[in-house]
C-alpha cells in the first residue's frame, strides 16, 4: 500500500527517559508533596539538594499557600543546590491514599503544567514508576489538528521528562509503561484525525504502514473481496459512501503462543445515521465512531511490542455511513458473513451490522476469547454517564474484562443480556432485526444482537465505549479533551494476563 495517505497530523508527546542521575540543564524538578495535617510534606525529595535546601523549598511551597491537596500543582523557584531554574510541586494528596489511579492522575495534571520547558526531571515514579510514566506521557499529549502557522513553543507539550530510578531493575517496567502509553496515543491520534482525511481506503492504507514495522500480519480485504466473500452487513452500511468499505485483519502470532485471541473493533470512520439520518447538533463528533477499531490496532501493535506470548489477531470492519441514492434503506434485508439475515429497521444502528459480520468471521478461527469494542449506543451514556464503559458478553470474561478495566483506571461496568428482548429481536422477514421498538435498554439490545454471530465456547465480552473513548467535557488529571485512547490499557492487561494461563 502507498506512502500517499499518512496521517495528516500527529499529537505531540514528550521524550521519556529513565536517568540514574539528574540530567544537565535541566529545567525543572517535578517532586512529589503529600497533604499532611500540618501542611505539605515533601517526598521523595532526592533530587532538591541537602536537608538545609529541602527545607527552604518547603519553606517558598508555604509561602505561596501550597497544602499539597491531590492535583495541586504550584511552581517555585529553585534554591542554589537544587541544580534547576524551578521547583514544580505535584500534590499527590493524603499519603494514606495514594494509589496507582491517582498517582496517574496527578502526574497527568503535573505533565500539562509543564508545557514550553525543555527538560524536567522528576522522582514522582518513587511511588510507582509505570504509573507515573503513563500520567506523564498521558498527560502531556497535545493535538493541534491541521493548521496553516505551527503552535507557540510556549503551548508545547515539555520536550524531555527524565524519570529517575534505577536503569538496571527498573528498566523493563519503564519500557512497559512506555508502549502503554505510546499505544494509548496512536489510537488518540487515529481517532482525532478528521474523516475528511481518515476514511476506509486511508484508514486501511494507515494501520498497515503501523502495523507491519513490529512485526504484524496485514491482509486487507477490499470491496470486491468482500462482495465475494459475503460480507454483506460491512457492504449494507457502506453502501451509501462514495468511498467504499475495507476489512483490515491484523496478526500476531509468536511462536511460543499458548493461547489465541480474537480482537472486534467497530471503524465506522463517520456516522451520518445514514439514510435515518442524524440530527445536525453534534454529529461532527462521529469522526469518533472508529474508536473501536483504533483502540484493537493499538492493543494488537503493543502485543507485539511487548512480545506477548499471545496468538492476537484482530478483525476491523471499516466503513462510511452516508445517506445517497445508493445506500441502505429501513426495510431492507441483508444477508451477513456466514450466512445469518437482518432486517435494518434503522440504518443509524449500523454498528452492530458490521461487527456482525466482523464477529462471525473472527468465530471461524475458533479462538477462545473473542474481545470487541465499539461506540454503539448513545444508550451506554443513558446508562453508565460518559466515563464509563458497559461490558457485555459470557459471564467470567465479561466480569474480568470490567474489573481489569476499573483495575487500570479506566472505569467499566458489567451489564446483563436481556432474554426478554429476544422477543423484540424477531422480524417477520428475516432472522433477526437491527433495532427495536423500545428504548429501553438500548445498549443490552446492541450486545444481544451481537451475541447471535459468536460461535458457542467461545470467551466473549463486548464493551461500549460511546462515551468513554470521546471527552466532550473538560480535560482533568491525564485525560484531555476529544480522543482519550480508552480502552486500550485495560486490553493491553488482558491480553497479558492470558498470555500468563497455565492451561
Ligand atoms: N455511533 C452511534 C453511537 C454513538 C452515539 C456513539 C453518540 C457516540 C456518541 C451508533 O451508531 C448509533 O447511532 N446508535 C444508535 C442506535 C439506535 C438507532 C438503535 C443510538 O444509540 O442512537
Ligand atoms: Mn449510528
Ligand atoms: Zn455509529
Amino acid at each position: 500500500m502507498s506512502e500517499k495517505f499518512l496521517l495528516p497530523s500527529r499529537g505531540r508527546a514528550p521524550e521519556l527517559e529513565l536517568v540514574k542521575k539528574l540530567p544537565k540543564n535541566t529545567d525543572a524538578l517535578l517532586v512529589p508533596v503529600f497533604q499532611g495535617e500540618d501542611g505539605p510534606e515533601l517526598a521523595a525529595s532526592g533530587l532538591l539538594g541537602d536537608d538545609a535546601e529541602i527545607v527552604a523549598v518547603l519553606r517558598q511551597l508555604v509561602a505561596v499557600g501550597a497544602t499539597g491537596a491531590h492535583g495541586e500543582i504550584v511552581r517555585v523557584p529553585g534554591t542554589s543546590g537544587a541544580a534547576a531554574d524551578s521547583v514544580i510541586a505535584v500534590g499527590l494528596g493524603d499519603s494514606d491514599e495514594l494509589d496507582e489511579e491517582s498517582l496517574r492522575r496527578a502526574a497527568g495534571s503535573a505533565a500539562r503544567a509543564l508545557a514550553g520547558l525543555d527538560t524536567v526531571a522528576t522522582t514522582l515514579g518513587a511511588f510507582g514508576l509505570a504509573a507515573a510514566v503513563e500520567g506523564i506521557a498521558l498527560g502531556a499529549y497535545s493535538y493541534t489538528g491541521i493548521r496553516s502557522e505551527d503552535t507557540p513553543a510556549s503551548k508545547q507539550p515539555v520536550r524531555k521528562v527524565a524519570f529517575v530510578g534505577d536503569p538496571k531493575t527498573d528498566k523493563d517496567i519503564f519500557v512497559a509503561a512506555q508502549i502503554a502509553a505510546e499505544s494509548v496515543l496512536l489510537a488518540r491520534d487515529l481517532v482525532n484525525t478528521p474523516s475528511s482525511h481518515l476514511y476506509p481506503e486511508s484508514y486501511a492504507a494507515i494501520i498497515s504502514a503501523e502495523a507491519k514495522p513490529h512485526g504484524v500480519d496485514v491482509e486487507v480485504l477490499d470491496e470486491k473481496a468482500l462482495e465475494k466473500q459475503g460480507f454483506g452487513g460491512l457492504l449494507a452500511v457502506g453502501r451509501g459512501s462514495a468511498r467504499p468499505p475495507r476489512l483490515v485483519r491484523l496478526t500476531w502470532a509468536p511462536r511460543k503462543a499458548r493461547k489465541s485471541v480474537g480482537l472486534v473493533g467497530k471503524g465506522i470512520t463517520f456516522d451520518t445515521g445514514g439514510i435515518s439520518l442524524k440530527p445536525a447538533s453534534k454529529m461532527e463528533d462521529m469522526i469518533s465512531d472508529m474508536g473501536g477499531s483504533a483502540a484493537m490496532v493499538a492493543t494488537v501493535l503493543a502485543a507485539a511490542r511487548l512480545n506477548l506470548p499471545v496468538k492476537v489477531t484482530a478483525t476491523l470492519p471499516l466503513a462510511e455511513n452516508m445517506p445517497s441514492g445508493s445506500a441502505t434503506r429501513p426495510g431492507d434485508v441483508i444477508t451477513h458473513y456466514g450466512g445469518r439475515t437482518s432486517e435494518i429497521i434503522n440504518t443509524d444502528a449500523e454498528g452492530r451490522v458490521v461487527l456482525a459480520d466482523a464477529l462471525a468471521r473472527a468465530s471461524e478461527d475458533k479462538p477462545e476469547y473473542l474481545l470487541e469494542v465499539a461506540t454503539l449506543t448513545g444508550a451506554q451514556m443513558v446508562a453508565l454517564g460518559a466515563k464509563t464503559s458497559g461490558v457485555m458478553g459470557s459471564d467470567d470474561f465479561r466480569d474480568r474484562v470490567a474489573e481489569t478495566g476499573r483495575r487500570v483506571g479506566e472505569s467499566a461496568w458489567a451489564m446483563p443480556l436481556l432474554e426478554e428482548q429476544d422477543e423484540e429481536l424477531k422480524s417477520p422477514v428475516a432472522d433477526i432485526r437491527n433495532s427495536p421498538n423500545s428504548r429501553n435498554g438500548g445498549m443490552l439490545y446492541a450486545a444481544l444482537y451481537l451475541s447471535r454471530f459468536v460461535d458457542e465456547g467461545i470467551e466473549w465480552a463486548h464493551v461500549d465505549i460511546a462515551g468513554p473513548s470521546f471527552n466532550n467535557g473538560s480535560v482533568s488529571g491525564y485525560t484531555p479533551k476529544r480522543a482519550t485512547g480508552v480502552p486500550v490499557r485495560t486490553f493491553i492487561e488482558v491480553l497479558r494476563e492470558i498470555a500468563e494461563e497455565k492451561n
